[in-house]
């Protein structure tokens, strides 16, 4: 299984110290300082300064994963982006998350050292993500719901909850598709409606259902709501341990297909089950 699994990406606008400080003791899986649509643009400047001078000073985080997330690479505020990424100790980051993703030759501009987090919101990113997830500095998509709808001309607040529900299931599924046939983890975008918790669960809930591995979250309310859905219960972990123990037995008797109450069982129910176990064990070992 993929070793940099993550559940809940929290975006904090690099131009606010305040939320900088108050992320390091956040207990989301990975921190994503951004520099894009949260920052406005006459604060990019400072944004990025607050940047090299929270590296400079080795700061310690309770996520695992740190990244910062650039403006699109057909910005003009793009090339500044880079300078300052070149003035962060490269260690001291995962990946850089990528806006707007449109074509996979996007990130070779990132130069050959730097992992990339996609985020795919506009149809050319969605009609190109097989390349852009099949690039090998490509470590994960993102959905971006807003930007995307935007990009196609949707009004959202228009569509009812169910029509909501097919809008979306287009896109995510692509984008799932597409990561999964390379082999790379897949993320949905924020619920933006922060106070929200009972919609938050329920879009969460869909998305890890359909197979993904977790969701961006925007403010510190969402995180452990986020990382609680995206974890396999203990109950889920038992079942799953109980299938993979019982059709081993099975099959060491030389049968491929047996029942599990009325449901047959085959190898594709322990391929299921052992992704279960192997991400409960990797979000409980920690
Ligand atoms: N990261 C770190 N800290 C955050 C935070 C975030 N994303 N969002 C809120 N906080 C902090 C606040 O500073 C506040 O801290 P305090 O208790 O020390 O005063 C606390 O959490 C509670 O915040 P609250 O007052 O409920 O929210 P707010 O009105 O300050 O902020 C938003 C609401 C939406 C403006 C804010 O959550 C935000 O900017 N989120 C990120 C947006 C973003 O990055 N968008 C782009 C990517 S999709
Ligand atoms: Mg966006």
């Amino acid at each position: 299984m993929n070793g940099n699994l993550r559940r809940s990406l929290l975006a904090v606008p690099a131009s606010s110290a305040k939320m900088v400080e108050k992320s390091k003791g956040l207990a989301c899986d990975q921190i994503l300082f951004d520099l894009e649509d949260s920052v406005a643009p006459n604060e990019k400047a400072s944004a990025r300064a607050n940047l090299i001078k929270l590296f400079s000073s080795k700061p310690v985080f309770r996520a695992r994963y740190i990244s910062i997330r650039i403006n699109a690479t057909g910005t003009p505020y793009f090339k500044d982006d880079l300078a300052a990424l070149a003035q962060i100790p490269s260690d001291a980051l995962f990946s850089i998350v990528l806006p707007k993703v449109e074509k996979a030759n996007e990130i070779d501009l990132l130069g050959g050292a730097l992992l990339i987090d996609a985020q795919i919101e506009s149809a050319a990113g969605l009609a190109n993500v097989e390349s852009i997830a099949a690039h090998p500095h490509c470590l994960s998509l993102s959905y971006g719901p807003l930007d995307f709808a935007a990009d196609l001309g949707a009004a959202l607040d228009d569509l009812s909850e169910g029509e909501l529900k097919e809008f979306t299931l287009y896109p995510l599924m692509k984008i799932l598709v597409a990561a999964r046939a390379s082999g790379k983890l897949a993320f949905d975008g924020p619920e933006v409606d922060i106070r929200n918790s009972d919609k938050f669960a329920q879009g969460a809930t869909r998305v890890r259902a359909l197979g993904f591995d977790g969701k961006w979250v925007i403010h510190p309310d969402q995180i452990e709501l986020c990382n609680e859905i995206f974890t396999p219960s203990d109950s889920e972990y038992q079942s799953a341990s109980e299938l993979i123990a019982k059709y081993e037995s099975a099959k060491s008797q030389g049968l491929g297909a047996i029942t599990d109450g009325d449901l047959m069982i085959d190898e594709a129910s322990l391929r299921s089950a052992a992704k279960i176990v192997a991400r409960h064990q990797a979000f409980n070992s920690n």
